[in-house]
């Protein structure tokens, strides 16, 4: 097994990274204000903190910002393909330890989450829950010692979850993911872009008056499928929750099953955070030149074993782009391994939106730090929640109504 540990600085790279930086930066306000609010309290100052998140610009800010406010931190990737070197290099010529590397090995993965872990840590900022999971298999002695840690997504809170149901989860956990600030932005506006993004700049190609599948209705869901009709998609969605389906129809989607919409589809985008969404019965009926692509946590949605048996050979056609050249005479394209496409073929979410996730990160890990809570996993307390959507809407220059006394007692009231 090979870890992502260098010794020496390629100092072209770090230059890059470093310019990545300072432009996620400068669209950071509530990042910028977190740190102008704490800089003089170091709060973190005897805090080590370790991170496994997608390593690009804006988790630098974030990452840099935890240690300017005294904090050591550790970090790995949270995803092979989401890791971007010049990004991680500009961190290293910093001092911060980073062990990661873009197009790393499953084995090289987690033998940089264990190279986090070896660390003396004592809070855990998690993208997916994999540090969470790892540090209670592998590094049980460690337990005692962690105050506790924050989780960035759907899939790492469902995992957290489980493992407290299951009585393991050994510290408290504050899930971001279920903020207001968090899922109804990220989740929803963030994929909603960056999924787009992702996809078009990798295959260059027209959406409109395409047929986008998109599996999961969820708030990532809503939002790629919101986005793909402005881009002038027709968009069909499956579903499992009938709420979430009928929703579906009511915001102008057709809802069908994916055996429906396996042969009529051009687009096909799995969210649902499960496994073998497509599967081969599936890709077996679709279109020649259907395009697949996942925006769930892991590589699970698209069902690549059931992808390779269909098919008598891969090819890479362009960057990110698998054609899989079926034994039925079709080709399917699977973009980025199957890996979160909005990462692994673009930047992750627009900057000003992790602004606000990040923000709640910081602030989650803070509260963490300062509180002693049982095991478990916690929501971010509201007015925390409320704090960070104010200096957002602060730094967008966006004022809010106030209640009159009048209005306070009538809303409070009942005789009139
Ligand atoms: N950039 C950093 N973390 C991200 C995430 N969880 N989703 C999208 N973009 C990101």
């Amino acid at each position: 097994m090979e870890m992502t540990e260098k010794t020496t600085i390629d100092m072209e790279l770090a230059r890059r990274g470093r310019y990545k930086i300072e432009w996620a930066w400068q669209f950071m306000p509530v990042l910028q204000s977190l740190l102008a609010r704490y800089q003089d309290e170091q709060p973190f100052k005897g805090h080590s903190i370790g991170a496994c998140l997608h390593l690009e610009a804006k988790t630098a800010c974030l990452l840099e910002t935890l240690r300017k406010l005294g904090a050591t931190v550790v970090a790995a990737g949270s995803n092979p393909l989401s890791t971007q070197d010049d990004v991680c290099e500009a961190l290293r010529l910093e001092g911060m330890e980073v062990f990661s590397r873009h197009g790393m090995t499953t084995d090289e993965y987690f033998e940089n989450l264990h190279a986090v872990l070896r660390h003396d840590l004592d809070i855990i900022v998690d993208d997916g829950a994999d540090l969470v999971a790892t540090i209670h298999t592998d590094y049980k002695e460690k337990l005692p010692k962690i105050l506790g840690g924050s989780e960035e997504t759907t899939t790492g809170v469902k995992r957290l979850k489980a493992m407290a149901k299951d009585g393991i989860l050994a510290f408290p956990m504050i899930s971001v993911n279920d903020a207001k600030s968090k899922y109804l932005f990220d989740n929803r506006y963030g994929t909603g872009q960056s999924v787009w993004d992702g996809i078009m700049r990798t295959t260059n190609m027209l959406v409109a008056g395409k047929i986008v599948v998109v599996a999961g209705y969820g708030w990532c869901g809503r939002g790629v499928a919101l986005r793909a009709k402005a881009l002038g998609a027709r968009v069909i969605v499956t579903e499992l929750d009938p709420h979430r389906a009928f929703e579906a129809l009511m915001d102008g989607c057709e809802v069908k099953t994916m055996e429906q919409a396996a042969p009529i589809g051009d687009m096909f985008l799995t969210l649902t955070g499960n496994r073998k969404v497509i599967r081969g019965e599936h890709i077996a009926r679709m279109k020649d030149g259907a395009l697949l692509a996942n925006a769930g946590h892991f590589d699970v949605e698209v069902w690549k074993p059931d992808l390779c048996e269909l098919s008598e050979k891969v090819e890479t056609i362009r960057d990110n782009v698998e054609a899989y050249r079926l034994r039925n005479g079709n080709s399917v394209f699977l973009l980025g391994e199957g890996r979160l496409v909005n990462l692994a073929c673009g930047d992750g979410h627009p900057i000003e939106i992790m602004d606000l996730s990040f923000g709640m990160q910081l602030e989650s890990a803070l509260y963490i730090s300062r509180h002693s809570l049982k095991p478990g996993v916690y929501d971010v307390p509201e007015d925390l929640d409320l704090a960070i959507m104010r200096t957002k809407l602060e730094a967008s220059g966006i004022s809010l109504e106030t209640l009159l006394p009048e209005q306070e007692a009538y809303m409070k009231g009942w005789q009139e």
